[in-house]
């Protein structure tokens, strides 16, 4: 009989600016392989399945585990973290590519930036100088603190983005996870303090008005960050502020 194999397509690209093309791997099965192990072995042995020579894939990873959000990828044509994508759970041929949405540095490799540049905009931090201590922080009631828990695990790893139909260049939309942390730091005691310059940076074009509500963002969000709710909840905050600008003018 003969071994159970694992067939996959890579889309490759060898510069930002090169075309893209595919190639096409077969490796011997073994249970409890993920997506990033396929890597290490055409790593290992890097032939294509008609035996040509390749080189080994480009590819950002760091944990391993779901939590630093470097491997986010197209996996079966899923925005998801190649981590945690187990070969078991995925229908074969397995197609790999990079984020649609994102500039490519090489093969898998994206410039995720944007997400840094949107999340200065809404000035996404708690503002502290650093020259001296302040003691022990505001208190928070623990309902908040669990909200703001689920909202500081985001990861950056913009699986929300690529699937965001209203995430391209027309709209210049900041996506949701920067809505996301723009609701964490304006729930925290001292990070409030910088609400309405991040409210004012999500009005406007770009802004949160840029949202359409199709909720592929908070299903492909793979720490389950509740990202509608916080879109309606910022939204919210930032009709307020609309309508109170209005009648200060
Ligand atoms: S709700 Fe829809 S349009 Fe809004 S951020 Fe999420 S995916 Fe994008
Ligand atoms: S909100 Fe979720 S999908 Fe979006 S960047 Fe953060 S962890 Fe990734
Ligand atoms: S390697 Fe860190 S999330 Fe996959």
């Amino acid at each position: 009989m003969a071994n159970k194999t694992v067939l996959f397509k890579i889309k490759r690209q060898t510069t930002p600016t090169s075309e893209p093309f595919w190639e096409e791997f077969e490796i011997d099965y073994r249970a409890g392989l993920n997506v990033i192990s396929l890597f290490m072995e055409v790593a290992l042995k890097p032939l294509t399945r008609d035996g040509k020579a390749t080189t080994p894939v480009n590819y950002d990873s760091n944990c391993l585990e779901e939590v630093c959000g470097s491997c986010a990828m197209l996996i079966n044509g899923r925005a998801r973290m190649a981590c945690s994508a187990l070969v078991d759970n995925l229908e074969q041929p397995i197609t790999i590519e990079p984020f649609s949405k994102f500039p490519v540095v090489r093969d898998l490799q994206v410039d995720r930036s944007v997400l840094f540049e949107n999340l200065k905009t809404v000035k996404a931090w708690v503002p502290v100088d650093g020259t001296y201590s302040l003691g022990d922080g505001p208190r928070q009631l623990p309902q908040v603190q669990e909200q703001a828990y689920q909202l500081s695990q985001c990861m950056s790893c913009c699986c929300c983005m690529e699937s965001c139909p209203q995430f391209n260049e027309s709209t210049g939309f900041v996506g949701a996870a920067t809505i996301a942390q723009a609701r964490l730091f304006n729930m925290h005691p001292t990070g409030k303090v910088l609400k309405e310059e991040r409210l004012a940076a999500l009005m406007g074009d770009g802004g949160i008005q840029e949202c359409g509500y199709a909720q592929n963002c908070v299903e492909a969000c793979p720490k389950e960050i509740p990202l509608t709710k916080s879109i309606s909840d910022v939204g919210g905050d930032v009709m307020k502020k609309a309508v109170l600008d209005f009648f200060r003018l």
